[in-house]
């Protein structure tokens, strides 16, 4: 830790944070509450959803498991639709599966510690401090990507926040500004990070600690924080048979795979009989956060009735239609596939 840095200045950046916050904080509905099974739902599904895209999600997925026993009691694939248009499913599989160790482990009562809360399944240090800061009153801050760019700026410090040091080194700048309210202090940091304090074209002007930001006054804001690492998206081929016959198409579900576990999609592969049906192939992109995937979808429409009822006497795999395919979770290009062409 530079050694400049502990100045006793940068105290009072915590509680002008706190006012800002008082009466400029966003009024979000799991602001209104201290439950913490409803932040530990918000923190996972806002990770890497923007508030407007997941709002509605967030409140129909609390409507319908409006606690931790009844998540727990809930059929994953139930668990599943709802997250659905969300994306990132193995979050859903992981909450899930938490609600269940919860009901477990602590007799269905959330545990109030954060080191109990990093037990969770799914639940990382970000988590565990945004839950146990906000609800408990734990004296731990949440650092994502929000803080490691605001503290960089704050300071004008160019550490790399790409290093494996980066979090315990931010963490230990964060305590030099930590107020007594470590909860509305974090809450406050997500919304300065996701407000003001921009990536890019950050609103300085608007900013309620400029007057103590090294970077806005060595006019630096635009190359911190420093990130050297990228991590490489890996390129990934994908073959799928869309084998459909009169409004019907067959599907099957993914096991607990490194992409897409658990959610629905159409055939692998198919036997020599259906070739014959290809009628067209598409080919679509798609990126997920560490992957670039090329995926080539066949049209197969089975006109002979005998090759279809044969073949799925023969395979593994269900049968479905436009409507019974909406109640189950498909990953967004194979989605947008079945929304193109069986609609109508
Ligand atoms: N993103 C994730 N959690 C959040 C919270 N509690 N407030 C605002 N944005 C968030």
């Amino acid at each position: 830790m530079k050694k400049n840095k502990i100045n006793t200045d940068f105290l009072h950046v915590g509680n002008k944070l706190l006012i800002w916050y008082k009466n400029n904080g966003r009024d979000l509905p799991f602001r209104q509450t201290k439950d913490p099974y409803k932040i530990w739902i918000c923190e996972i599904v806002f990770q890497q959803t923007r508030i407007n895209q997941g709002l509605n999600h967030y409140n129909n997925f609390i409507k319908r498991f409006p606690d931790v026993k009844t998540l727990a009691e809930a059929k994953e694939d139930e668990v599943l639709l709802y997250w659905k248009g969300l994306g990132y499913y193995s979050r859903a599989i992981n909450v899930h599966k938490a609600a269940k160790q919860i009901m477990d482990d602590y007799h269905g009562v959330f545990p109030n510690q954060y080191d109990e809360i990093l037990k969770l399944r799914g639940v990382g240090k970000y988590t565990a401090a945004a839950v146990s800061s906000i609800c408990f009153d734990g004296k731990i801050p949440a650092i994502d990507g929000n803080f490691y760019r605001v503290l960089s700026r704050l300071f004008a410090d160019d550490f790399d926040i790409s290093s494996t040091k980066a979090f315990s080194y931010f963490s230990e700048l964060a305590h030099l500004i930590l107020p007594e309210n470590v909860g509305d202090f974090n809450q406050a940091m997500m919304d300065l990070g996701s407000e003001i304090c921009k990536p890019k074209n950050p609103v300085c002007g608007e900013c309620p600690i400029n007057e103590e930001c090294l970077a806005f006054s060595s006019n630096k804001t635009s190359e911190l924080p420093v990130k050297t690492k990228k991590v490489k998206a890996e390129d990934l081929h994908l073959k799928y048979y869309f084998v459909h016959r009169n409004g019907q198409f067959l599907i099957q579900q993914r096991k607990d795979d490194f992409i897409w576990k658990k959610l629905f999609e159409f055939l692998p592969s198919i036997t020599a009989d259906l070739e014959p049906f290809i009628k067209n192939i598409k080919t679509v992109n798609h990126k997920l956060t560490h992957k670039n995937l090329n995926i080539e979808i066949a049209n197969v429409e089975v006109t002979s009735r005998s090759v279809w009822s044969d073949f799925i006497a023969k395979n593994e795999c269900f049968i479905t239609d436009f409507d019974a395919s909406q109640e189950k979770s498909f990953p967004k290009p194979l989605e947008n596939y079945i929304q193109n062409s069986l609609k109508d």
